[in-house]
């Protein structure tokens, strides 16, 4: 069965055809970054606007890509929650008329149940139960995935999520937005000892996570510095925050796994690309015996593969939309498994 995945939640207008969950025929993915970099973030308005205008190109080289006509295509699936409104309802409305006018099936897929799907595109034999930390620009979640499309969220991010935090300590720093991937490659060459940072702690939850102190830690180390006449080692600080940020992800997915009993752990969403907290996590999975899941680079940010993945799976539970589907910005993973 082949799935058409259309995916214009944030600032990424992406299409893709996926064969019964698995094998991925074509995926095309149209970056706004360039233009959301002159503003040091992803402007609203902007990224509305340049989905209208890439929405039909994307579609259509994801069908030429897969050597496929909408015909050939068993039904629509598309992001509607969450992510910023005019964005999202760019492509629920093409995908809406697509649906409509070729009589196909159209489903409706949560962004989040996407980033954990990226993980059956990489791994044929990972199958639910197992639990999943979701570490994105938006969101910071660690998840029960009880079954492929029921979830029970255990832990999430009290304030900034993790590429939110990763973001403006890059800025703060000099690197270029989305400063993510800048702070992996120079936390490579630095030293994680060299500064000492507040680890997150949230006293009255064990799964919560909280990065805005962190945060302000190393904006207040560097003004300081600055206002001191130093100067301060980028790669030194990348180093110790990610360092800091990674240990900190690792102590409360462990701490989950420990107490749901869990021998499978997956992690998801841009934030799971970063080296330091792939390896991290690598090295406390191997020492506890937990099979550790990742997904392949290419699909850690947001694409339309992991949405037509999912779709397949919402398909098969019976999920569908009608020509009423309407985006929602805000909407918890718990909610869509009530
Ligand atoms: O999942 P995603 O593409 O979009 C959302 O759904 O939010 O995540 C984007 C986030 C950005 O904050 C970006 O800086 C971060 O993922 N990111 C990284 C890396 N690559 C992307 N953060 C740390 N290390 C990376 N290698
Ligand atoms: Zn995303």
């Amino acid at each position: 069965m082949k799935i058409l995945g259309i995916e214009s939640s944030c600032d990424e207008t992406a299409a893709s055809i996926v064969e019964d969950g698995k094998r991925v025929l074509s995926n095309v993915v149209a970056s706004q970054i360039d233009e959301h970099r002159l503003y040091g973030g992803v402007v609203p308005e902007i990224a509305s606007r340049r989905h209208a205008e890439n929405i039909s190109w994307v579609v259509r080289e994801s069908l030429l890509k897969a050597d496929c006509t909408l015909a050939d295509v068993d039904a629509v699936a598309v992001t509607y929650a969450p992510g910023l409104i005019g964005a999202l309802l760019v492509g629920i409305s093409f995908a809406k008329g697509l649906a409509m006018s070729a009589g196909k099936p159209l489903i409706p897929v949560h962004h989040i149940a996407g980033h954990i799907a990226a993980n059956y595109l990489t791994h044929a034999d990972l199958e639910p139960p197992y639990l999943c930390l979701v570490i994105s620009g938006g969101h910071s979640h660690i998840i029960e995935v009880r079954d492929y499309t029921h979830y029970h969220v255990i832990g999430r991010t009290r304030d900034d999520a993790a590429g939110e935090c990763f973001d403006k300590v890059a800025r703060v720093l000099g690197y270029e937005y989305p400063g993510g991937k800048f702070i992996d490659a120079a936390a490579k060459k630095g030293d994680p000892n060299a500064y000492r940072l507040p680890r997150p702690r949230i006293p009255d939850s064990e799964f919560d996570l909280s990065f805005s102190g962190l945060k302000t830690a190393v904006i207040n180390t560097v003004h300081n510095s600055v206002q001191k006449g130093e100067t301060i080692s980028r790669e030194d600080m990348a180093a110790s925050f990610q360092k800091t940020v990674a240990d900190t992800l690792v102590e409360r997915t462990m701490s989950a796994a420990k107490l749901l009993g869990s021998k499978k752990l997956a992690i998801a969403g841009g934030v799971s690309a970063n080296s330091g907290v792939r390896a991290a996590l690598e090295t406390a999975c191997e020492k506890r015996g937990i099979k550790l899941y990742m997904p392949e680079l290419k699909y850690c940010g947001d694409n339309a593969a992991m949405i037509a993945c999912q779709g397949y799976y919402d398909f098969l539970a019976g999920k569908r939309a009608d020509e009423s589907l309407n985006g929602i910005a805000t909407l918890s993973l718990d909610r869509i498994s009530e």
